[in-house]
């Protein structure tokens, strides 16, 4: 494994010069792969992120993603979009989402512990969509088929975090104890392409872009994004939130493009068999290529690798308390295993030289209490805006990658985790303190995993790129 990615950078790099020299030649001085030189805002260079990742980070992410612990998380997807009329369903042409057969509930879990572990609706029923859900039942997309099994096994578990989690008394948040949370297993339902797209795709994104980040003053409204040479008329701080918000935007379409659903007929899927998935260069290229994007492809994947540089600083800071925390699954072998992997994985995150320096920002005290008050604010807006992605598969991902952010940056500038360097030498008081809910760290860790994945996924479509030539 670990050869294999020394491997790929050795590549990549190859790729990465000859591209360049490519595109001199031909005098097209744009191209998605001449990313090189210093990340935005960072005194790091896109080159020693690249290596960084895919030799140290990616492959102990990809195993320790494979645990219970990591792999379970608990989100409600059935809450209403608070800002406008869904009218979203349709354009997934599936209001179809299967419910656990009865026979497959344990009776333990039947009674109270039912609405928080299994979904039994077999209509979803979203404010005002129930004529398009109606209209819509009798199509099918089976890409967005949110696979809710959990084996009777780790059912048998929850019930058993869930009581661990309950005893340990942190306060909660609001998303983590509605009624409506249900456990989803990550592993079943992989983040990929599913054909959500069109209208109503298009106004998640234009709502976040237009009315939930900062702007600069004189902005045009004609694209939602800011053009890169204006971002300088935003403040350091509205810039990072900008920059973190197209990074993720630029994660997820690194995804979508390279998890593909290669063979269609007809536009109607194939049997279940008969699907095949794999990057696709041409949805990559339509996504980020300067001649598609305005010139802007390349500064928003600069962007994901801001935002990469922006979790990893957030898992480093809290680096003293995730090294402490006991992953409790129930089964104590498993739980050891994923502690030990953590502690190696943040020991290789501390490591890193160049980390980004958020004490920088919120400084200016007279304004920092402001800014900060609106960062939260617009922040708490954009994941309440997931609640209208109007796909289940899409929303689920958008939910936790949001929520892992907003870990980050609470993490990052809440204050409470500035200067702590042992958490064993803290009193039990303060430790309560620096807590943090079992759905926070599974976020965390699985967004940062997202943003692991997708600097991965960029060699393939370097390498691609290549081939083409
Ligand atoms: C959902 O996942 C379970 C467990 O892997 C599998 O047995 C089942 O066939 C899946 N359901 C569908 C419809 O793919
Ligand atoms: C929250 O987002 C909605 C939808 O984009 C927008 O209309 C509203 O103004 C936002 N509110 C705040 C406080 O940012
Ligand atoms: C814990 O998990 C391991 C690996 O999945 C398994 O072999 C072992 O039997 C489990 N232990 C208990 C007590 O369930």
């Amino acid at each position: 494994m670990v050869m294999n990615s020394v491997y790929r950078v050795i590549i990549s790099t190859l790729v990465l010069n000859q591209c360049i020299a490519y595109f001199n030649v031909d005098n097209h001085d744009e191209c998605f792969c001449q990313l090189s030189g210093n990340i935005d805002e960072c005194t790091c260079n896109i080159d020693t992120v690249d290596h960084f990742n895919n030799v140290k980070i990616y492959p102990r992410l990809k195993s320790l993603l494979l645990k219970d612990y990591f792999r379970l998380y608990k989100v409600n997807l059935k809450r209403p979009c608070p800002f406008w009329l869904d009218d979203s369903r349709c354009a997934m042409k599936d209001c179809h989402v299967k419910p656990c057969p009865p026979e497959e509930i344990p009776e333990g879990l039947k009674e109270d512990m039912q609405p928080k572990v299994v979904h039994v609706d077999p209509q979803p029923k979203r404010k005002y969509s129930k004529m398009v859900n109606e209209d819509c039942a009798t199509h099918h997309n089976d890409l967005d088929y949110l696979n809710k099994t959990i084996s009777e096994k780790l059912q048998k578990d929850l019930q058993m975090w869930e009581a661990h989690d309950d005893a340990l008394d942190n306060f909660c948040d609001i998303d983590d104890d509605d009624e409506n949370a249900e456990y989803v297993d990550l592993l079943l339902n992989p983040e990929r392409y599913t054909g959500y797209a069109g209208p109503s795709a298009h106004r998640v994104w234009k709502s976040i872009y237009l009315e939930n980040c900062f702007r600069p003053k004189k902005s045009f409204n004609f694209n939602p994004y800011i053009q890169s040479n204006k971002l300088n008329e935003l403040c350091l701080e509205e810039r990072v939130f900008y920059r973190s918000i197209s990074g993720l935007h630029a994660s997820i379409n690194t995804h979508l493009s390279a998890i593909y659903l290669l063979s269609k007929n007809n536009g109607f899927v194939l049997g279940k068999d008969e699907e095949k998935w794999g990057p696709n260069l041409e949805e990559f290229l339509k996504r980020f290529s300067p001649e598609t994007t305005n010139g802007e492809g390349p500064n928003w994947l600069r962007n994901l690798y801001f935002i990469y540089l922006v979790e990893l600083r957030a898992l480093a800071k809290a680096a003293p308390y995730l090294e402490n925390e006991e992953y409790y699954t129930g089964n104590d072998s498993n739980d050891w295993d994923t502690q030990m992997a953590m502690k190696d994985l943040l020991h290789i995150i501390r490591s890193f030289p160049d980390h980004f320096d958020e004490t920088s920002m919120f400084r200016n005290s007279e304004q920092a209490d402001k800014l900060k008050y609106e960062f939260k604010q617009h922040f708490r807006n954009i994941t309440r805006i997931m609640d209208c992605v109007g796909c289940d598969k899409c929303r689920l991902w958008g939910k936790l990658q949001t929520q892992g952010l907003g870990t980050a940056l609470k993490i990052l500038f809440s204050g409470k985790f500035d200067g702590i360097t042992q958490f064993e030498t803290l009193d039990s008081h303060n430790k309560k303190e620096f807590q943090l809910q079992r759905n926070e760290i599974v976020s965390l860790v699985n967004a940062f995993g997202r943003l692991s994945n997708s600097l991965y996924k960029l060699d393939d479509f370097r390498q691609m790129m290549r081939e083409r030539m």
